[in-house]
């Protein structure tokens, strides 16, 4: 089914309310990564260039309801977005009953999750949302995999609700990995732990040529083949998962390449004592951190090959010097690939690009991070299902 963009909507002299992804990291306050208020740009300066009064909304982490707190407060926003588009974005604190915009030609409105049903897809609040616009764009991407009042709710009540450019980039980006790859199609999945990606991989194992796992998640899939972790991160629950989608995948003569050999120490830290172990070799006291040189070489040659490659997780601890060659070679070779499509998403994975300077040479990078898995894991994103009903409402306004 379609779903109505931005592009299908006149924008001219009317109120928009776009709804934005600006849940950025902060310390002290400080902005320390704004990939999400950069990918927002593009939707803005065309609202702005088809003379729409702006209203961006957005949350901010997971403050309490109903309670203001300045630590959650979208100000670093405000002015961080000035900058960007060189004039003032004024953040309006009470919005949520009406507001005058004056002359401003754009506001950042107070982050929406200070009010109260929000998260709970309130339907009053939803109403009193829509009724602060003529058209309502759904861009926070990131946010997609929410129902909330400010997400979902609200595209029930607007005049007029669609897409905007940059949900429908990221769609299209997934969906071209998703339902037509061109093959091999390699998926690499880092991550400490097989329970938050069991569906991911599940859904991968179904698709791919090579799934390249790492972190904790592949010392569950070596423990699933007799292999002794030591202390390692491991879930032995899930052992039987494990060894379930090993078969899936090997049934369509699809490989999850496990390491061979491992990099091991007693503890995660700086200056730490580290060796290579066989992975038949890994004493009782000892941590998987990292790949070993010769998985390493393996996995490079197999990403090298690829002709779509879908990134998400870093292999080992790379934040630890001692145990990040395998997520700077994974990056590298990813880099070196200029044959594959290739796309990457999910916060430590996008910390790993910027660490390893390799983001211009990824054709698609995600801001998502659950909404990402979700699109990965087969679902549909409840809010672009909202959308596809807002169809008929919208050709009734226009
Ligand atoms: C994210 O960072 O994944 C999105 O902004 C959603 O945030 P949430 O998990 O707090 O809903």
């Amino acid at each position: 089914m379609r779903i109505p963009t931005m592009s299908d909507v006149d924008l001219k002299g009317k109120r928009v309310l776009i709804r934005e992804d600006f849940n950025v990291p902060l310390k002290n306050g400080e902005i320390t990564s704004d990939l999400r208020i950069q990918a927002a740009i593009n939707t803005i300066k065309q609202a702005l260039k088809a003379d729409a009064k702006v209203m961006l909304m957005s949350h901010l982490g997971r403050p309490t309801e109903g309670v203001y707190d300045e630590a959650f407060s979208l100000a670093p926003v405000a002015r961080h977005l000035s900058k960007l588009l060189k004039r003032e974005v004024p953040l309006i604190q009470h919005w949520i009953d009406g507001f005058n915009m004056g002359d401003a030609q754009i506001v950042l409105l107070e982050n929406v999750r200070f009010h109260h049903g929000e998260t709970e897809n309130n339907v009053e609040l939803s109403k009193k949302m829509a009724a602060l616009c003529d058209v309502f764009v759904m861009d926070a991407f990131a946010t997609s995999h929410r129902m909330e009042s400010s997400t979902y709710g609200i595209t029930k009540y607007a005049k007029q609700a669609c897409a905007g450019p940059l949900l429908m980039s990221e769609l299209e980006a997934l969906s071209k990995i998703m339902e037509k790859p061109t093959h091999p199609v390699v998926a690499i999945v880092g991550g400490s732990k097989v329970s938050t990606k069991l569906a991911l991989l599940d859904s991968l194992a179904k698709k791919v040529d090579y799934l390249i796992i790492g972190g904790g998640i592949a010392n569950t899939f070596l423990a699933a083949e007799g292999y002794t972790v030591g202390k390692s991160l491991y879930e032995a629950d899930l052992i039987d998962e494990a060894e379930r989608i090993t078969l899936e995948a090997k049934k369509r003569n699809a490989e999850i390449p496990l390491p061979i050999d491992v990099v091991v120490a007693h503890r995660l830290a700086e200056g730490e004592e580290s060796y290579v172990r066989l992975v038949s070799q890994i004493d009782d006291d000892e941590k998987i951190f990292d790949m070993g040189p010769d998985t390493i070489k393996n996995i490079t040659a197999i990403i090298k090959k690829a002709k779509t490659i879908l990134w998400n997780g870093p292999i080992g601890a790379f934040e630890v010097k001692e145990f990040s060659h395998g997520t700077q070679a994974i990056a590298e070779a990813i880099a070196e690939n200029t044959k594959a499509f290739k796309v990457a998403g999910g916060g430590d994975t996008l910390a790993a690009i910027e660490k390893y300077r390799v983001a211009s040479k990824i054709d698609y990078i995600s801001t998502g991070g659950g909404a990402f898995l979700t699109l990965l894991e087969g679902k549909k994103l409840p809010v672009v299902e909202a959308l596809e009903e807002c169809i008929k409402k919208n050709e009734k306004v226009a």
